[in-house]
C-alpha cells in the first residue's frame, strides 16, 4: 500500500533530482541533500511495483560554465562534457538508479525548452520589458547574474553575485548590488538599455497563495513551505527569463540575437525534455496526466525555482500536473565547515568511490542517516567510521553472519524446519510483519532518516532475538527449537534483503545472493515464510568490513591539506604603512654582515646566537629564527642584513648587539635577507 498526500492516489510518479551543473564533480553535499533521498525514493516505489520515472540530468547552461570556460582558455562545450562525463559516471557507480540521465546542451532539450518559450510568448504571457541592466564597455558585454558581483545590501558581504548573495541566500538583481564590478575585467559597469522578456509572477500570487500556502499546508515540509510564505508575502515581482548572452538556448524569435534562455527558465524543462528523450511520443502522461504524482527533489537553495517559478511557468503553459511536493533539504557541511566547491572544501564523489572501493553503500547509508532533513547537518570522518563500525558491521552485518553461519554449521547451508512457535516468537513475527508499513510510511513522508533507522530496528529485532534464543548452546539440548530459531532467523535476513534495498541496493544485492534468493518486491516482506524448508542458502561473505583508524586519518590529513592550502591562497600582503620621510629612512643604520658562527642559544627553542663580521672587529646578534633554520652551523659563511643602531638587549643572558633582518613567508616562516652579490661586510643599505 502506498499513503500519498491527502489519500490522493496516483498510477504513476514522476520523480525528478535537481540538475546539478556541470562546472565541477558532485559532492557529499550533494548526494545527502538530493540523490541519495531521491534514489531511496525511487527505489521504494519501484519495489512497491509503482510505475516510476526518475530523471536526472547536468545543467550545462549558466554564467558560471562560461567564467569557468573563460578562465581555463577551453570552450563552455569542452567543460560540461568533462564535468558530464565525470558526474554521470560517478552517480552510475554509486547507484543512483536514473532511468535517464541527460544534459541540458543536448538538442532535444534545446527544440523542447524553445518550444516551451515560444507557446508562452505567442499566448501573451510573457511581458516585454525595456530596462537598464548593467553594461562591460571593455568587454563590450552585458554582464547577467555571476558575470557582476558587488557587496550585498541585505548582508554587506563583498563578494555577492548579480543573481545571489552566497553569504546569506538573498536572491538578487543585479541592479540591486552596492559598488557593482565586472567579474570580466573588473571594471565598474554602466547602465544600458536592453529589451527582454518577463514571467508576470505577480499576476500569480493569487493562485500561488491558494495552491501552496492553503492547499499544501501541513503536507510540504516546514522548511519548504516556510520559505514560499515569505516569498509570497514579501510580493512576487515580474522575473526575467532571458539574458543577453551567447551561451545557453537561443530565443526563439526574430530580433532576438544574442539572447538566451535564463539558465533557470531552461534548466527545469530539463525534466520534461528528458521524459520526451526517454518515452519518444510516450511521454505526456508523466506530465500531463492528473494521476501522475510529480515529486522534485532539491536542496533549500532551489526551493523558489521549483515551488514558485517554474510551477508558474508549468500554469502558464496550461498543459501541465504541478508538483504534489517538494521535499527540500538543508544542506550538509563538513567537519563543521561550509562545503564549498571554490574552496576545496567537500568529499567529491569520483574520489570516495575510487578511495573506498566496493563501499558504495556505507557512503549512502552515512548520508542517509545524517540527511539534513529539517535543518544543516555535519558530515565527519569520524561519525563515517562510527556509522561503519557500530552500525553496518556490529548490527546488520553481524545478525546476518551469525545467522549465515550457524545455518551453515547446523545444517550444512539449508533452511531448517519451522516448528511451533513461543508466545515470544509470535511476537517477533508480528513486529516483523509491521516493518514494511513502518518503513514505507516514513518514506512516503520523505523522512528518510527515520526510515533508515526503522531498518536498523529490523536488523536490531533479528540480533536480539538470536542473543536471547543462543541458538549456539541450544542446539546441543533442544535440536528442534534450534531448527524454529535458526528458520526465524533467515526470514528476518530475508526480510531485510528487500527491505534495505531502496537505502543499500549493493547490500541487498549480496544478501539475496547469499540466501539465494530472486528479487522480490516490498509487498512480500512482512512475513516469516519468504524462504522454505530445505532451500539451499550460499556461503555467507561479511556484507561490511571495519574501517580503520588509519583510513579516517588519511581522510582527515587530506582535509588539512586542503585547509593549509586555503590559508596560502587566501593570503594577502599586509597593508602598506603610513608613509616615512627620508629622514625617518636615514636614521635606520641597515648593513651587511657575514655570518662567522651561528649557534642554538642553550635553554631557548626559538633562539640562534650569530657572530657577524660586521667590519667594525665583529658583533653578536640574538635573532628569534631557530624554528625556521634547525642546523645553524650551515649558516656560516653567509651573509645577511642587520640593523646596527638597535640598542643593545639582553636575551637568556646573551647580549644582542643589533636586528637581523627576515621576511615573513606566506605560510608564516621566516627567510633571513641575503644580498644577491657578494658585498664587504659593514656596507651599508640605503
Ligand atoms: O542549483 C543548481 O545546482 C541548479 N543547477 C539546479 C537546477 S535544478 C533544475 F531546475 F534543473
Ligand atoms: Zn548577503
Amino acid at each position: 500500500m502506498v499513503y500519498t498526500e491527502k489519500d490522493k492516489r496516483y498510477k504513476r510518479y514522476t520523480v525528478t533530482s535537481a540538475l546539478p551543473y556541470a562546472n565541477g564533480p558532485v559532492h557529499i553535499g550533494h548526494l545527502a541533500g538530493v540523490y541519495v533521498p531521491a534514489d531511496v525514493y525511487a527505489r521504494y516505489l519501484r519495489s512497491q511495483g509503482e510505475e516510476v520515472v526518475f530523471i536526472g540530468g547536468s545543467d550545462e547552461h549558466g554564467v558560471p560554465i562560461t567564467i569557468k570556460a573563460r578562465k581555463e582558455g577551453v570552450t563552455p562545450q569542452d567543460i560540461v562534457d568533462r564535468y558530464h562525463g565525470i558526474i554521470k559516471e560517478s552517480f552510475r557507480r554509486l547507484g543512483i538508479s536514473f532511468d535517464i540521465y541527460s544534459r541540458t546542451s543536448s538538442p532535444m532539450h534545446h527544440e523542447t525548452a524553445a518550444a516551451f518559450f515560444k507557446k508562452l510568448h505567442d499566448e501573451g504571457k510573457f511581458v516585454e520589458k525595456v530596462s537598464q541592466q548593467y553594461y562591460d564597455e571593455e568587454a563590450g558585454q552585458f554582464l547577467a547574474d555571476r558575470y557582476i558581483t558587488g557587496t550585498c545590501p541585505r548582508c554587506g558581504n563583498e563578494h555577492a553575485y548579480g543573481d545571489q548573495c552566497e553569504a546569506c541566500g538573498t536572491s538578487l538583481n543585479a541592479t540591486d548590488l552596492v559598488n557593482p564590478k565586472s567579474a570580466l575585467s573588473g571594471a565598474k559597469p554602466v547602465l544600458k538599455e536592453t529589451r527582454h522578456w518577463f514571467l508576470p509572477l505577480d499576476k500569480d500570487e493569487p493562485w500561488l497563495r491558494q495552491w501552496i500556502l492553503e492547499a499544501h499546508k501541513g503536507d510540504w515540509k516546514v522548511n519548504v513551505y516556510g520559505q514560499c510564505k515569505s516569498w509570497i508575502d514579501a510580493g512576487l515581482q515580474p522575473r526575467a527569463v532571458t539574458r543577453d548572452l551567447e551561451w545557453g538556448v537561443h530565443v526563439p524569435l526574430p530580433d532576438a540575437d544574442g539572447k538566451v534562455l535564463y539558465v533557470w527558465f531552461d534548466a527545469p524543462i530539463g525534466y520534461i525534455s528528458f521524459t520526451r528523450e526517454l518515452f519518444g511520443d510516450d511521454w505526456e502522461k508523466w506530465w500531463k496526466s492528473d494521476d501522475s504524482k510529480l515529486v522534485h527533489f532539491i536542496g533549500k537553495d532551489n526551493i523558489v525555482f521549483h515551488c514558485i517559478i517554474f510551477p508558474s511557468m508549468l500554469h502558464a503553459d496550461g498543459s501541465y500536473i504541478l508538483p504534489a511536493n517538494v521535499p527540500a533539504n538543508e544542506f550538509l557541511n563538513l567537519e563543521g565547515d561550509k562545503i564549498s566547491t571554490s574552496r576545496n572544501w567537500a568529499v567529491w564523489l569520483h574520489e570516495y568511490l575510487d578511495e573506498f572501493p566496493g563501499k558504495q553503500d556505507v557512503l549512502r547509508y552515512t548520508l542517509c542517516s545524517n540527511a539534513p532533513e529539517t535543518k544543516d547537518n555535519d558530515f565527519t570522518w569520524k561519525d563515517f567510521q562510527l556509522k561503519n563500525n557500530s552500525e553496518l558491521v556490529a548490527i546488520l552485518g553481524n545478525f546476518v553472519n551469525r545467522t549465515l553461519v550457524l545455518t551453515h554449521k547446523f545444517y550444512g547451508g539449508q533452511v531448517p524446519a519451522c516448528g511451533p512457535l513461543t508466545a515470544v516468537e509470535e511476537e517477533v513475527v508480528k513486529e516483523l510483519a509491521s516493518f514494511p508499513e513502518r518503513i514505507g510510511r516514513s518514506i512516503e513522508t520523505y523522512r528518510l532518516r527515520e526510515a533508515l533507522a526503522e531498518l536498523m530496528n529490523l536488523a536490531r529485532l533479528g540480533n536480539k532475538y538470536l542473543t536471547d534464543t543462543e541458538p549456539w548452546k541450544l542446539a546441543k539440548s533442544d535440536p528442534a527449537r534450534t531448527a524454529t530459531v535458526m528458520n526465524l532467523s533467515l526470514q528476518i535476513c530475508a526480510n531485510l534483503a528487500i527491505l534495505c534495498e531502496p537505502f543499500l541496493p549493493f547490500t541487498a544485492e549480496k544478501l539475496s545472493r547469499m540466501l539465494g534468493m530472486e528479487p522480490q518486491g516490498w509487498a512480500c516482506a512482512g512475513t516469516h515464510t519468504l524462504l522454505p524448508e530445505g532451500h539451499t542458502i550460499h556461503q555467507p561473505e561479511l556484507l561490511f568490513e571495519q574501517i580503520s583508524d588509519e583510513t579516517i586519518q588519511a581522510q582527515v590529513d587530506k582535509l588539512l591539506k586542503t585547509k593549509e592550502q586555503n590559508a596560502l591562497d587566501a593570503w594577502q600582503p599586509a597593508a602598506v604603512k603610513e608613509n616615512v620621510t627620508i629622514d625617518d629612512f636615514g636614521r635606520m643604520d641597515i648593513r651587511v654582515g657575514t655570518i662567522l658562527e651561528c649557534t642554538k642559544v642553550p635553554k631557548a627553542d626559538k633562539l640562534l646566537q650569530f657572530r657577524l663580521d660586521d667590519g667594525m672587529g665583529g658583533r653578536t646578534i640574538v635573532s628569534g629564527i631557530a624554528k625556521y633554520y634547525p642546523e645553524p652551523e650551515k649558516l656560516v659563511g653567509r651573509q645577511v642584513c642587520f640593523i646596527a643602531n638597535f640598542p643593545p638587549r639582553k636575551l637568556k643572558g646573551v647580549e644582542s648587539q643589533g636586528m637581523i633582518l627576515s621576511a615573513e613567508d606566506k605560510d608564516g616562516h621566516l627567510i633571513l635577507l641575503t644580498p644577491s652579490d657578494l658585498a664587504a661586510p659593514g656596507c651599508s643599505i640605503g
